[in-house]
């Protein structure tokens, strides 16, 4: 069986503070974009086995689908495997959540392929283990996400807008990003009122601010840059994903949205989501 493992962007990232277990509180609304990876998953004896089309991809017990199949083995107590193919068309590191995808997709249906029922309880607690991205993307909704980003609200929210997401081939580390704007802003985070009342206002250009822009632009200018150049495209509103690296604008006109991929095709990877988009 195959299953679609969609790419999320930020529409919205405050960081709150730190807290004491060295993860930070924050305020995002997830939402899914049209650009997914493709899992096939096939039961086994109890051997667990990975292979991924991208080479760079570690196809161990370091990926996190591979630490899924092992923590649903362990915590459902069975003793089947998975032969896991990983079709990777999410750049990694780009803020997209693609490797927290995959997870989700693995803990989503392979205890279905197994046989074997369980409670969502349990698999959203096995999803953070995995990453504080994981349980968002175990339900297909647009979230509004507190806490490390697992504590979940379903959001009814319309994107009215193409999405053309831009990724300019570097990755940036995400605890880097955290312990750098940390520094920067350690007891400075801004007292802000909650994304959810700007949400409830439909205020897009209050929704679209990313905490980490600042210190991730100062390291990379030509993040700026791409926002920019979005925005000179005709984007009304343009924004980091997560720590990044990838950049989005969010299009009213279609022509716009398609000029501006064409023309970020030629020096990175550049994708193209339509309006209200639903994942299939
Ligand atoms: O949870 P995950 O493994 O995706 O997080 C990667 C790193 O990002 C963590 O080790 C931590 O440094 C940072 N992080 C954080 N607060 C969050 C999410 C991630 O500090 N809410």
């Amino acid at each position: 069986m195959i299953y679609r493992a969609y790419a999320k962007i930020n529409l919205g990232l405050r960081i709150i503070g730190r807290r004491t277990d060295g993860y930070h509180n924050l305020e995002s609304i997830f939402y899914r974009i049209g650009l997914f990876d493709e899992l096939s998953l096939v039961k086994t004896d109890g051997k667990i086995s990975l292979s991924c089309s991208n080479p760079a991809i570690p196809c161990n017990e370091e990926n996190l689908c591979w630490k899924a199949a092992l923590l649903l083995q362990k915590k459902l107590d069975v003793t089947l495997g998975a032969d896991i193919s990983l079709k990777k068309n999410i750049p990694v590191g780009g803020g997209l959540g693609g490797g927290s995808s995959d997870a989700a997709v693995v803990l989503r249906y392979l205890p279905t392929l197994w046989n074997v029922e369980t409670e969502v309880e349990e698999i959203k607690l096995l999803a953070l283990e995995l990453g504080s991205d994981v349980p968002y993307f175990l339900f297909d909704s647009t979230s509004y996400g507190e806490g490390r980003g697992e504590q979940l609200t379903k959001l009814q929210l319309h994107v009215p807008y193409w999405i053309v997401l831009v990724y300019p081939n570097f990755h940036i580390a995400t605890p880097w990003a955290y312990k750098t704007l940390s520094e920067k802003r350690m007891g400075k985070f801004p007292i802000r009122p909650s994304l959810i009342d700007d949400i409830a206002l439909g205020d897009w250009k209050k929704i679209l601010v990313n905490d980490f822009e600042e210190i991730v632009f100062a390291h990379h200018p030509e993040l700026e840059d791409i926002k920019l150049k979005l925005l000179d495209f005709g984007a009304s509103f343009s924004a980091m994903s997560g720590s990044g690296s990838s950049m989005f604008g969010l299009f009213s006109r279609e022509n716009d949205a398609r000029a501006a991929l064409e023309y970020f095709s030629q020096t990175s990877f550049a994708h193209l989501t339509e309006p209200n988009f639903i994942p299939t």
